[in-house]
């Protein structure tokens, strides 16, 4: 029987990314993501990426070594592989809330309807370490 699972990591954008090119991202990722039933949430803080991918297990590695390999970010680390009893991120292909104020907090909550305390605290905690220009927070 097919195992639902959840993948969730951490990655560096790199540095001179350009400002649309998360939407070129978006665009792929959901492209793909649909096709194999993958649902998830994408969030940029504006430095790091934080993603969770969810479907059937093999799928979700292998769209994380295509996701690895992808010269847009490094650094990339695990942070949580979980079987799943039912989607965090089933309405979305994926998700996706990028933070250009300080709304970021407020879009991510849109998003996290189905999702546990532990993946709640993790984009929040993410979503609050927005890098703005008037912050100075290096993350
Ligand atoms: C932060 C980030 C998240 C991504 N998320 C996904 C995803 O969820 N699903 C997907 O198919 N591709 C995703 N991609 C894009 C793939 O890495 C990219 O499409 C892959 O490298 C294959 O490229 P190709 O379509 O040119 O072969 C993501 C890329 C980045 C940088």
């Amino acid at each position: 029987m097919a195992t639902l699972f959840q993948l969730v990591y951490i990655s560096t954008a790199r540095e001179d990314l350009a400002p649309d090119a998360c939407q070129s991202i978006v665009e792929e990722a959901r492209g793909r993501n649909a096709g194999l039933q993958i649902t998830g949430l994408l969030l940029f803080n504006g430095k790091r990426f934080l993603q969770a991918l969810e479907g059937e297990e093999a799928d979700v590695r292998n769209v994380y070594r295509l996701i690895e390999a992808d010269p847009r970010h490094h650094g990339l680390v695990i942070i949580g592989e979980t079987p799943l009893e039912k989607r965090e991120f089933s309405q979305w292909s994926m998700a996706f809330a990028q933070g250009r104020t300080d709304d970021l907090p407020g879009k991510v909550d849109a998003f996290l309807g189905d999702a546990g305390t532990s993946t709640r605290d993790l984009f929040m905690t993410s979503a609050k370490l927005y890098r703005g220009a008037s912050t100075g927070l290096e993350l």
